[in-house]
């Protein structure tokens, strides 16, 4: 980024996800233009595109890459560079390594999941319903994909506690060395624990994807580094973004009583009123990280090469150029092409099984949980202090029912 003034780069608010309301910035972002420079928490200098159709053609931008290690030499970057995953590199090691797991989230795979992931969904409502009151979040919203993703990738429920204190603290936004130090040393506690888990794994072979990945990784030359990656990969991704779709999505709904009984009649209202909840208020609200290998134009603004760019999915999926009434919840909304799954090459992997357990669980906890009501008032709501946007705690009565 060159030396002009910082007065046409705006600061990343350092509360943003903690918010109750984050969207009006990005919508001040967008109306000054649709690239605009910020400067991130931490000190770094990225580009940030606003628009629906920017954003679109930026991800899928071969000039645009998702290895950090292009930044330019100097480049003011917090924490040490992750080992490389999937979701940081460009072809051809993404193809070889997305490769190697797509099989297992294909929609014919997660359909196959659906009655497990229900049956979950029950199991966790069983000792709430009784009771008249619960938090979704830590009663339900957390567990529900965490004991999916456990089951998926051969990882231990019963180790949830440990691993999720880690996967929080990876995520929790540098604001200096010394928090982009603990969020290193969180990602490497992790690391250890993937890595004994696969070794146990390497002697005792399992039916589950970790399982699958070592054997497919002898035959394949995965090395150990790229094997644990993905798990941690995985393991976070499977944790820290369903949790907040479900909880969003029931704080909307907790909002719009009459929008609830019409999802409560009628089920088959859920899959589009997921896909609004991904749209209003998604997990990934800031953003997808790009980094420009030449230079390029977007937006009508020219970045030059080595640069990190910001594809602003919050922004875009309020863009009033793209979205009919962009600022309401349109339950049944038709037109809804939101990138709140990315978009190209790195296209969330997990989107079709995100969106299956949240069709699922908010379905189960609506038909199981008779008039469900907010205990506490919106403002007194907390938002997680996580790079994604989520909801630290929802709690609700509802009448209880006796098992
Ligand atoms: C509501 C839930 C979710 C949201 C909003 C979400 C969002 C995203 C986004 C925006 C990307 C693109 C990142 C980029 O382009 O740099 C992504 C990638 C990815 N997601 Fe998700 N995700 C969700 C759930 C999941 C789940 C449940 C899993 C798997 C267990 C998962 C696994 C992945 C993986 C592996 C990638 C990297 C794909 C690649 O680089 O090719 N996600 N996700």
């Amino acid at each position: 980024m060159d030396d002009r003034a910082l007065d046409d780069v705006h600061v990343f608010p350092a509360d943003l996800e903690r918010r109750p309301d984050p969207y009006p910035w990005l919508a001040e972002l967008r109306a000054a233009g649709p690239v605009q420079r910020v400067r991130l928490r931490g000190g770094t200098d990225a580009w940030m595109v606003t628009r629906h159709r920017d954003v679109l053609a930026a991800a899928g931008d071969p000039r645009l890459s998702s290895d950090p290690r292009r930044v330019a030499p100097g480049t003011r970057m917090l924490g040490t560079p992750t080992m490389p995953s999937m979701l940081t590199i460009d072809p051809p090691d993404h193809t070889r390594l997305r490769r190697l797991v797509s099989r297992a989230f294909t929609a014919r795979r997660v359909e196959g999941l659906r009655p497990r992931v229900r049956e979950l969904a029950e199991e966790l409502i069983d000792p709430i319903a009784p009771r008249g009151h619960a938090d979704l979040v830590a009663d339900f919203a957390f567990p529900l994909p965490v004991a999916v993703i456990c089951e998926l990738l051969g990882v231990p429920f019963a180790d949830r506690a440990f691993f999720s204190r880690q996967s929080a603290e990876m995520l929790r936004p540098p604001v200096d060395a010394q928090s982009a130090a603990l969020a290193d040393a969180a990602r490497q506690r992790l690391r250890d624990y993937l890595a004994g888990l696969v070794r146990s794994k390497r002697t005792d072979r399992t039916d589950d994807m970790l399982g699958d990945l070592v054997t497919v990784g002898e035959e394949q030359r995965l090395t150990d580094e790229e094997l644990i990656s993905m798990a941690v990969l995985l393991l976070v991704a499977g944790h820290e973004t369903t949790v907040n779709l479900i909880g969003t999505g029931m704080l909307l709904l907790l909002q719009r009583p009459y929008e609830m009984a019409a999802l409560r009649a009628d089920p088959a209202l859920l899959p589009p009123a997921v896909e609004e909840f991904l749209r209003y208020d998604g997990p990934v609200m800031t953003g997808v990280v790009r980094y420009t290998t030449e230079e390029v134009e977007i937006g009508g603004r020219t970045i030059p090469p080595g640069e990190v760019v910001l594809l602003s999915t919050g922004a875009a999926n309020r863009d009033p150029e793209r979205f009919d009434r962009p600022d309401e919840v349109v339950l049944d909304r038709e037109d809804n092409p939101h990138v709140a799954f990315g978009h190209g090459l790195h296209f969330c992997l997990g989107a079709a099984l995100a969106r299956m357990e949240a069709v699922e669980g908010i379905g189960v906890l609506l038909r199981r949980l008779p008039r469900l009501t907010a205990a506490v008032p919106a403002e007194q709501l907390r938002w997680r202090p996580s790079l994604l946007r989520g909801l630290q705690a929802l709690p609700v009565t509802f009448d209880p029912v006796a098992r």
